[in-house]
């Protein structure tokens, strides 16, 4: 029997309740179709800083290493600053493997009513392509002077090499969906050098891409044209933050962002790549075991696809969709249900082994 070795990470709040949630589907659907996820949990979390004064253990890192996978649930909580949390454990993984690609899909799926008037599934479905490893997300930078003279400096890197493949990799992607049109996310009216450099590459490579028809728009009113026309987008192709902002946006039309997954991929599978939904901790609602495990469990099947078990992540994707139609399956109460998060992806699982 074929089997994985996958590195679980559930982290803080809510990502402590979805994992296990969706670990029990993703175990069903790989027993159905004749292989093995063995999971390896690690608890590393806001806890493990507070009991040790680090997010991880020095070598974490090289723990994860020999994994065929990561599969997270989110990072950060309240009693930790942000950026001490994530710049101690999500980012340091995304970095140290060549996470450079952020594929985030933007779907309306039946059963979930969207915020805009009359879209219906089809009419949302496009990708948003994050570029991962760079960009604004930087320590470059630093402060000086102090009192009213304080100066604080941060530095956005653009590579040459990071800016080209992950340009590259939302044009090959296009191509292989065979829905030919990438639309950059740019800002080069206000940002002087990085934006001016991401346009002038994106033209490069668009130009080794005759047959994708490529356009693109400053953030500002790219983000109006998510809610004003998001039918016209296919590949959506945009900086670390840009990327960011944008694949939290995109969920936002389709609903709620606690259905968005994400893949961190390292394309070249030199190392792991990571599956966690696009939200985070929701400290509001932790520990009340109401969490929406759409998000996880549809991560899941990204990581299922990833890992070449392509009938198995279709499944489950049916499974999801199936249930979310279903009359009698209580929804959590982000989409105005009263199920709980067990509850639900229990009846995922249930729904599933029956199809
Ligand atoms: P958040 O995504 O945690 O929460 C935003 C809102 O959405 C909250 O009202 C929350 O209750 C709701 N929500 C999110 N996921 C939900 C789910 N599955 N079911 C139902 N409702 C859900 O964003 P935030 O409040 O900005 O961040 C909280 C913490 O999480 C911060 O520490 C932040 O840095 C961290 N964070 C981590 C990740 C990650 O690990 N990838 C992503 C985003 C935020
Ligand atoms: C995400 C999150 C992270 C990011 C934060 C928590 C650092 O918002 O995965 O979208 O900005 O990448
Ligand atoms: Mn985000």
């Amino acid at each position: 029997m074929k089997r994985y070795s996958i590195a679980s990470i559930p982290g803080d709040g809510i990502g402590r309740e979805v994992v296990p949630a969706a670990i029990g589907v993703l175990a069903a659907v790989a027993d159905k179709c004749g292989f093995a996820l063995d999971f390896r949990h690690f608890d590393w979390s806001c806890q493990t800083y507070l009991e040790t004064g680090k997010m991880m253990p020095d070598d974490g890192l090289d723990q994860l290493r020999d994994h065929e996978a990561v599969f997270l649930g989110a990072v950060g909580y309240p009693g930790v600053p942000d950026h001490i949390s994530l710049w101690g454990l999500l980012l340091p993984i995304r970095r140290e493997f060549e996470q450079y690609v952020n594929l985030r899909p933007v779907r309306l799926l039946p059963g979930i009513a969207s915020p805009l008037r009359d879209k219906a599934p089809g009419d949302i479905d496009f990708w948003v392509v994050r570029e991962n490893s760079e960009g604004e997300y930087s320590q470059v930078g630093g402060r000086t002077g102090t009192g009213e003279d304080e100066i604080v400096v941060q530095q956005a890197i653009f590579t040459r090499r990071g800016t080209d493949r992950i340009l590259r990799y939302a044009f090959d992607f296009a191509r292989r969906l065979g829905r030919k049109h990438v639309t950059s996310a740019t800002k080069s009216n206000g940002l002087y050098h990085s934006m001016p450099f991401w346009d002038e590459r994106f033209a490069a490579i668009g130009a080794e891409y005759p047959d994708v028809a490529a356009d693109q728009y400053h953030v500002d009113i790219l983000a109006a044209r998510f809610v004003m026309s998001p039918e016209r987008f296919d590949v959506v192709v945009g900086s670390n933050l840009f990327g960011d902002i944008l694949s939290d946006l995109g969920p936002g039309i389709t609903g709620t962002i606690a259905v968005a997954p994400s893949a961190n991929l390292n394309p070249e599978r030199r190392f792991p790549s990571m599956f966690e939904p696009v939200h985070g901790s929701a400290p509001d609602i932790a520990g009340q075991g109401i969490a929406n495990p759409i998000g996880q469990i549809w991560s899941g099947a990204m990581m299922l696809e990833h890992l070449g078990e392509t009938e198995a992540a279709a499944l489950v994707m049916r499974a999801l969709e199936t249930a979310l139609t279903a009359p009698d399956i209580a929804k959590t109460p982000d989409l105005g249900g009263n199920g709980t998060t067990v509850e639900f992806a229990d009846a995922v699982r249930t729904t599933l082994l029956g199809l």
